[in-house]
């Protein structure tokens, strides 16, 4: 008989034992969801490029917060839609902007919610750029005064943590800086470190209504040929004050979660965007895939690059995966 005493295949044996050896462990306690909040009532309407995710105005947004009790979710990211843009976004920073009036909803509605906002400025100016132009590009400095200012008005109506998605240099330090000298010594930034210029973003722009009027977003979004550069970023973050790094994409971006999980102490997120949840979608809607599988089988590699945290439109079916005990 051949003698074979090493068998990997001895752990393999039975579902029970398969669970047991498991070496990425998930909890439904590091999932953030996504969530877009439009200027307006009584709309609550599904995203056409984002199949299973809505556009709630305020007064809706109940039935968010419904759906994330369903499921055990209980950390949301905010993006918002205004009703108004102009040329330097500032519905953005407004104390009855679109984002700081879902806050107070939803800490009216369910005060144990924990809100991440994202802070950016492509959803509130009327060119679409991520912030102040000068000319044909985005002026850095001019854009972090507004991005701070945006900062500190989330958190004023509510905001648990702040997630700057704009690239500028230095942003990091400036929104720490202003939340500090408001008093918000507590609240944390989580930045979008390595953030890469994606056509991923694809589904995402359509639900948010910020695709660039002209141009595109290279002059401050990172060349996806670079990973080096993706560590510069992280340490910049981190010496400026970020509390959480975070990689997006995840899926295209594996090796990045790695080497950040590597290189640095503090927690990573990944971003699972809208392009990588919608051909997920699409392929499945297609009967090209099993979508509760793919939906599994990417989250759990997510965490097994590095990932601590997962920002995910699959959040609260992901939520039930990890639950039933299929992943995690
Ligand atoms: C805002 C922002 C974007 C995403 C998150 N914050 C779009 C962009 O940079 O164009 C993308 C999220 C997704 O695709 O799911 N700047």
């Amino acid at each position: 008989m051949f003698d074979q005493t090493i068998r990997p295949r001895r752990l393999r044996a039975s579902d029970n034992l398969r669970r047991l050896v498991r070496e990425t462990r998930i909890s439904p306690e590091s999932l953030i969801w996504p969530v877009f909040v439009i200027e307006g009532e009584g709309v609550y309407e599904e995203i056409p490029s984002l199949p299973g995710q809505y556009h709630y105005s305020p007064d809706q947004l109940g039935r968010m917060v419904e759906r994330a009790h369903a499921h055990g979710v209980s950390r949301v990211i905010l993006f918002g839609l205004p009703a108004h843009k102009d040329e330097r976004g500032s519905s953005a920073w407004d104390e009855n902007g679109v984002v700081q009036q879902g806050i107070r909803k939803i800490k009216a509605l369910a005060p144990e919610m924990y809100i991440v906002t994202d802070v950016c400025m492509c959803e509130y100016t009327s060119h679409g750029h991520c912030g102040i132009l000068c000319g044909h590009d985005v002026d850095n400095d001019k854009t972090l005064e507004v991005l701070a200012k945006t900062a500190v008005s989330h958190v004023r109506a509510g905001a648990d943590m702040v997630a700057p998605s704009d690239m500028m240099d230095g942003r990091v330090a400036a929104i720490r800086r202003a939340l500090d000298e408001n008093g918000f010594i507590h609240v944390p930034i989580m930045s979008y470190a390595a953030k890469y210029a994606s056509s991923f973003y694809g589904p995402f722009r359509e639900a948010a209504g910020s695709a660039p009027a002209f141009g595109d977003r290279r002059s401050y979004q990172m060349d996806p040929h670079n990973g080096r550069e993706a560590m510069r970023e992280c340490a910049l973050d981190a010496a400026e004050g970020a509390d959480i790094l975070m990689i997006k994409p995840a899926m295209p971006y594996l090796d990045l979660m790695y080497r950040c999980r590597q290189r640095f102490d503090l927690p990573v997120a990944a971003y699972q965007v809208s392009g990588e949840y919608a051909m997920i979608k699409a392929a499945a809607k297609a009967d090209l895939i099993d979508e509760y599988g793919v939906m599994c089988e990417s989250a759990v590699c997510i965490y097994r690059a590095g990932a601590d945290i997962l920002i995910t439109y699959y959040a609260p079916e992901l939520a039930d995966a990890i639950r039933k005990g299929d992943i995690g």
